[in-house]
């Protein structure tokens, strides 16, 4: 089954707004006319307006990095998924592991903000990946199958297809350390037959699975070329267009 390849930027806590516009620009500009593989730019929240601007038109997307699992109120700091949607998003980042690490978050309230996305017609980026220490204690499938098991809990079956998965070793994020093809892809396998078995097979086959973690323009097409391998979210090199886009184009083989 062949699988459009998906590649997202996750910009984390970085840019200006003058940064967000011509980083936005720079990569509307280098991927004019390109349709080869899904692209969305994930700017911080005050920035969202400003890269849907930029890209209104063309097929780039925009993503938040967060949402919040409530309906408007009396939630101080928060944004919920109809504000996102009203600036202009298609994506949502769910589950990223510095969420987890340094905010805290745990998997019921990430499995609240996934089913809250979802069923307000967001995609959600659903992040999940193992640390080095569970990685060499060899419990690398059982950390992905517990992440999945509660991420995905009580998301129906006829909203799965908004659903995006991003496969994220810890160990490889921000490292420069990225995982090897084979690591990745055999992740990514384990991931599709994990969903297969919550869902169906149909589901899983049609299911982006996003690998993160040090992706570069030099690793990249190694990376995307394995066939569980779907597409990348890319952090560190999704702040410069040029190299954000040799990523883009290197997953378009
Ligand atoms: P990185 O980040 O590409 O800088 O390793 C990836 C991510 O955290 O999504």
């Amino acid at each position: 089954m062949s699988r459009k390849k998906f590649v997202a930027g996750n910009w984390k806590m970085n840019t200006t707004s003058a940064g967000a516009k011509a980083l936005a620009s720079g990569v509307r500009d280098q991927l004019a006319g390109f349709d080869r593989a899904d692209v969305a730019l994930c700017p911080p929240f005050p920035y969202l307006s400003l890269v849907a601007d930029a890209v209104r038109g063309t097929a780039i997307a925009v993503g938040a990095q967060n949402v919040f699992p409530e309906p408007q109120g009396a939630f101080t700091g928060e944004v919920n998924a109809e504000m996102l949607l009203d600036v202009g998003c298609r994506y949502v980042i769910v589950g990223h592991s510095e969420r987890r690490t340094i905010i805290g978050e745990k998997d019921e309230l990430i499995n609240r903000k996934v089913r809250h996305a979802i069923q307000h017609g967001l995609h959600v980026i659903f992040c999940i990946g193992e640390t080095l220490e569970q990685r060499e204690a060899n419990q690398t499938e059982s950390v992905l199958d517990n992440q999945l098991t509660w991420g995905l809990r009580e998301v129906p079956k006829d909203q799965v297809d908004r659903l995006i998965i991003a496969y994220e070793p810890v160990w490889a994020i921000g490292t420069g350390r990225n995982a090897t093809a084979q690591q990745a892809q055999q992740a990514h396998v384990f991931i599709r037959w994990r969903f297969s078995q919550i869902y169906d097979n149909d589901s899983a086959q049609r299911l982006v699975i996003q690998y993160g973690g040090s992706v570069k323009p030099e690793n990249a097409a190694e990376l995307m070329s394995q066939p569980d391998v779907d597409g990348a979210l890319v952090g560190g090199a999704s702040l410069k267009a040029d190299s954000f886009v040799a990523i883009v184009r290197a997953a378009a083989g």
